[in-house]
């Protein structure tokens, strides 16, 4: 059994938009450096996109955190697999996610990634679903496209592990089973 997968986002059309927020993330961080948190394994192809075209000085580093097991629903536990390397002091970190959906991971993230002591912390996101926001508190300062309420796999979005690596982003209508 195969998934029907209708893309949303062509290659193209993902490639320009980042061109764009990494130019607004050059202009607001104009001498200085910033540090990207990529959460993994989701954020992997969107952060090494957005890195490559950043004009100001860029670190790096990984987390891995879980939300979700197989399924497509929130389980809303954040659980951390993976700390960071690096320490966070005086740095200005931008963390970088894949998607924003509950928001839970993110609010839960910031909290413990403030206790660091960062210079600022600041949220880039490839894509955010706002209708189901539950924290409504996290607040998002790069948002390369903000989509409808649909599940979507590619640019390191997975159903299950899979379609990470489509070079588009495509909403998954999973056979024999309700679109969510
Ligand atoms: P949040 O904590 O509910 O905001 O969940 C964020 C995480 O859920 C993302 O980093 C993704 O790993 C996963 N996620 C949420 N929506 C989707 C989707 O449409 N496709 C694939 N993964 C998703
Ligand atoms: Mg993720």
């Amino acid at each position: 059994m195969s998934d029907k997968i209708r893309i949303l986002l062509t290659e193209e059309e993902v490639d320009q938009r980042i061109n764009e927020i990494a130019a607004q993330v050059s202009r607001d961080y104009e001498g200085k450096s910033v540090h990207l948190i990529c959460i993994l394994k989701g954020g992997v192809f969107f952060t090494c996109e957005l890195a490559k075209r950043i004009a100001v000085p860029v670190s790096l580093d990984f987390m891995s955190v879980s939300s979700y097991g197989a399924d497509t629903k929130s389980s809303g536990v954040v659980k951390i697999i993976k700390d960071l390397d690096e320490p966070l002091t005086g740095k200005h970190v931008l963390i970088v996610e894949d998607i924003i959906d509950s928001g839970r991971t993110l609010s839960y993230l910031t909290e413990v990634l403030k206790q660091h002591g960062p210079e600022d912390i600041r949220i880039c996101t490839l894509l955010d679903k706002p209708e189901r926001r539950v924290k409504k508190q996290v607040k998002v300062d790069y948002t390369c496209f903000t989509i409808p309420d649909k599940f979507v796999v590619g640019y390191g979005l997975d159903y299950a592990q899979k379609y990470r690596n489509l070079p588009y982003i495509g909403v998954i209508e999973m056979e024999g089973s309700e679109e969510k």
